[in-house]
């Protein structure tokens, strides 16, 4: 369903990707790992076609990630999400909907079952200035989720969140999973995507270190952080 082929990226003298490939199956929560700068932002760039590859390619569902059907079939959730603060959230997840072609009763009825979805029944109402950060990243999944994505990809989206707010976006995600939806997430949370996700690449430096299932990533009796930090190094001591 996703697919990256011998993807390099390079800007200027920096290069970002080297070499990298990887195939997600239809309805598999894939996980990209790698620490900071280690170009997991930049593949998720490509394959939205913010930015196009210096070689390689990238697909979506057998489609080049540079045609526009391509973009049609994924729901996005960036990395630092952002509402105009005098809009509440469901007026915001209204005007998304309107863009995206929805209109009427339809709208309304997914527009409230995604507000369900996301827990925030009770504060979609409220204007967004008044929103954590938890808050402002659920109602930018329930955007995400507006056009029925057969893909979704997620930037780091329960960085900055609290524990209790973690396990909560973890949970929804996993509701998500009944759907056959298939997931791109990049996180720094392992313990979270060790729990939701099957597969998982771990990029360093732009280099593709390792991908497997989850299950192989991890040896008997380590952690996936442990099996990161194993595959990576520590910073300083290596
Ligand atoms: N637009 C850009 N111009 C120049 N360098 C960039 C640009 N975007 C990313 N980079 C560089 O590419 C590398 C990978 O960045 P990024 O994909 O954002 O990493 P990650 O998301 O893993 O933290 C970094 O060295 C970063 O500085
Ligand atoms: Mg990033």
């Amino acid at each position: 369903m996703v697919e990256l082929r011998a993807v390099d990226k390079r800007y200027g003298a920096v290069t970002a990707l080297r070499n990298v490939s990887f195939t997600i199956e239809e309805g598999e929560f894939f996980a990209l790992l790698g620490p900071n700068g280690a170009g997991k932002t930049t593949v998720i760039r490509i394959l939205l076609d913010f930015t196009r590859p210096t070689a390689g390619s990238a697909w979506i569902n057998g489609i080049p990630s540079t045609d526009a059907r391509a973009r049609s079939i994924i729901g996005y959730l960036p990395e630092n999400m952002q509402l105009p603060p005098y809009q509440s959230g469901r007026s915001f997840l209204k005007r998304q909907a309107a863009l995206g072609g929805l209109t009427g009763r339809g709208r309304e009825r997914t527009i409230d079952r995604l507000i369900d979805l996301v827990g925030m029944r009770e504060k979609a109402r409220r204007r967004a200035g008044t929103y954590s950060k938890g808050m402002l990243q659920r109602i930018g999944l329930a955007a995400a989720l507006l056009g029925s994505p057969r893909v979704l990809i997620l930037d780091e989206p329960t960085t900055g969140l609290d524990p209790v707010g973690i396990r909560e976006f973890r949970q929804i995600l996993e509701r998500i999973k009944l759907d056959r939806v298939t997931m791109l997430l990049n996180s720094h949370i392992l313990s979270e995507v060790e729990k939701l996700c099957s597969a998982a690449a771990i990029l360093d430096k732009g280099n593709i270190v390792v991908k497997d299932a989850v299950a192989a990533l991890v040896r008997e009796g380590e952690t996936l952080e442990d099996a990161f930090v194993r595959n990576v190094g520590v910073r300083g001591a290596v």
